[in-house]
């Protein structure tokens, strides 16, 4: 009896010290499994006079009746710290800034076409639109730009294998939107447009905006009214001064090339070209010369876009690279 209660004193001081739960059931097979320290006890009981028998199986049993009431105390206390251990470990601190979701900025490109789109809707201009992949007719063949032109030349224009080509100006568009429709025509063409080509300021992708009128009696002076109330309005300049160069398109007679004064620098930077539409064009238009004038106008975006944000290499507009990108947050 006497060794029965120190195994016991043993046991429990060892519990005491277990702080896992896999501990703890080595412990509980250690004292009364099928061969445990307890267990043991029981076994001897068979040994013993009968008399002696029933006090000491009495006292076994208390024996492991303590040892498990003990168990489960254990086994309590041991869940508990476990949880509170879970819980101190994966407190969040409420006070820690928040990751943010950075919002999206619009391209410089695309902040300068929303400019020019919204100034042409003020003077009464619709947006229209034409495909990418364009053929040799619009390109080209209705534009009056004869099968010798050099803007014809391998070295400028994307051919396609299907001897399409990339469109090497939104001119294109002129023709696609007028040979169905019957004057007044008041459009601007924003588009990508593709030219071998690339440098600095020259990239085999860039943007071109097409204008064209067309109506009764439309002069060159309208042309020239537009587009001088067109750039002081997007350079946010009233005094802006805007310069006509004569000078020789195909598709346009007489046409002139569109110079910008520009004050930063005290020079003139040339920003597109124009002109009255010719006769043959407006026949390719299924509208009749006699009856109708009409101007066309086109310029680069991207060149637009440059000047207004002080952007001084074009490359850098395609590199999509988000430090220069982010700068024109909020424009
Ligand atoms: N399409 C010409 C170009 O890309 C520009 C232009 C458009 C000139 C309309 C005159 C009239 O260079």
């Amino acid at each position: 009896m006497e060794q029965l209660s120190q195994v016991l004193s043993v046991a429990l001081n060892e519990m005491k010290l277990i702080a896992s739960i896999h501990d703890l059931e080595q412990l509980k097979s250690r004292y009364v499994g099928k061969q445990g320290l307890i267990t043991a006890f029981m076994q001897k009981l068979k040994d013993l006079a009968h008399e002696e028998r029933k006090a000491f199986g009495a006292q076994v049993n208390q024996v492991k009746t303590e040892f498990e009431t003990a168990l489960v105390v254990q086994r309590d206390a041991i869940l508990a710290q476990e949880l509170n251990n879970k819980l101190a470990n994966e407190s969040i601190d409420v006070s820690l800034p928040g990751r943010g979701c950075g919002t999206g900025s619009l391209h410089p490109v695309t902040l300068a076409l929303n400019r020019v789109v919204k100034i042409f809707a003020q003077l009464g201009f619709a947006v229209a639109d034409g495909p990418e992949i364009e053929n040799d007719y619009y390109n080209f063949k209705a534009l009056n730009i004869p099968d010798n032109h050099p803007a014809r030349a391998m070295q400028d224009t994307f051919y396609t294998e299907a001897g399409n080509v990339l469109r090497t100006h939104t001119s294109p568009i002129q023709v696609r939107y007028a040979e169905t429709r019957t004057p007044p025509i008041k459009i601007v063409a924003p588009g990508r447009v593709y030219r071998v080509d690339m440098d600095a300021t020259h990239s085999p992708m860039f943007h071109q905006m097409e204008l064209l009128w067309i109506e009764n009696g439309i002069s060159f002076a309208n042309l020239k009214a537009i587009i001088i109330e067109f750039m002081r309005k997007f350079f946010e300049d009233d005094s802006l001064q805007v310069r006509f160069r004569a000078s020789f398109f195909p598709f346009t007679e007489p046409s002139a090339e569109i110079d910008i004064f520009f004050s930063k620098t005290g020079k003139w930077l040339e920003v597109g070209g124009c002109g009255m539409v010719h006769p043959k064009v407006l026949n390719y238009m299924n509208i009749s010369s006699n009856e109708y004038t009409g101007f066309a106008f086109g310029f680069g975006i991207d060149r637009l876009a440059m000047l207004k944000y002080g952007i001084t290499d074009l490359r850098l507009m395609f590199e999509n690279d988000l430090d220069f990108l982010t700068q024109f947050k909020g424009l």
